[in-house]
């Protein structure tokens, strides 16, 4: 039957999900899975601009993370640290346009100044925006959203909460991809997902590699996304192409 040809998702959020796994099953420390993490990072970003995507959305350290024993929470700060002064460069030169989602206040001041000089450097790239969820969750979001807007005296209405939103600067995400096998949201884009399409992926994410990716996007072009509406309804409609 008729689906959109909308064949490419503009916008991919990512739970990226299983490093601990995955250095486990090679009795290695779970940092290593961490490590490993970055490098699959990195070869999604690319692999993502290469096929249309424009906005790419990752889950790296939730609100609740933080109840990890400490040497694993301060080895993922360590990491994004590291993963910023070394990373920032090339994602410069490739176009990408970082920007930090989250609690800013529960970081370092370090790790803070590290975030806006990477949201700064890269503020007029136009070829793929990356958002980075760190200490994010998505019930802090509403939250922090609810509280601007009522210091302000703004009413709240669907409009104006998502306007107030951390990720206002992007439309919604279209797919939703967690690895590793969970299928839960475990707080992740809670109001913006209201209509993503989800598909989980057994794949830990270090394993995540443009197959996998290629997979999901199969997946994605399978759908028939109706928004309430009936299939009949949306086959009537004159074909709306993403991008
Ligand atoms: C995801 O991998 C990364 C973070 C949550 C920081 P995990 O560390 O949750 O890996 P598993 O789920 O324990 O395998
Ligand atoms: C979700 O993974 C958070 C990130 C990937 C950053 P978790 O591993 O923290 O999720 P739960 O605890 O299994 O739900
Ligand atoms: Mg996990």
């Amino acid at each position: 039957m008729a689906k959109t040809p909308a064949a490419v998702p503009h916008h991919i959020a990512i739970v990226m999900d299983g490093n601990g796994r995955w250095a486990n099953r090679r009795l290695l420390p779970r940092v290593a899975g961490h490590r490993q993490g970055v490098d699959s990072l990195r070869r999604c970003i690319r692999a993502c601009a290469q096929r249309g995507v424009r906005v790419l959305t990752v889950f790296a350290f939730s609100s609740e993370n933080w109840n990890r024993p400490a040497e694993e929470v301060g080895a993922l700060m360590e990491l994004l640290a590291t993963a910023l002064a070394r990373e920032v460069p090339e994602l410069d030169r490739a176009g990408v346009r970082l920007h930090f989602v989250g609690d800013r206040e529960g970081l370092k001041p370090k790790v803070r100044e590290g975030l806006a000089a990477a949201e700064a450097r890269t503020a007029a790239n136009a070829q793929l925006v990356l958002n980075v969820c760190f200490n994010y969750g998505g019930r802090w979001d509403i939250a922090q959203a609810a509280r601007r807007l009522a210091e302000a005296g703004t009413p709240i209405t669907e409009q104006s909460l998502n306007g107030a939103l951390a990720l206002a600067h992007v439309p919604d995400p279209d797919l939703l991809i967690r690895t590793g096998g969970e299928q839960r949201i475990s707080n992740f884009l809670l109001w913006q997902a209201a209509y993503s399409e989800l598909f989980f992926s057994d794949r830990l994410w270090p394993d995540f590699d443009e197959a996998a990716l290629d997979e999901a996007l199969a997946a994605y072009a399978g759908r028939e996304r109706r928004f309430g509406k009936t299939s009949a309804q949306v086959a009537a409609e004159p074909s709306t192409a993403a991008g």
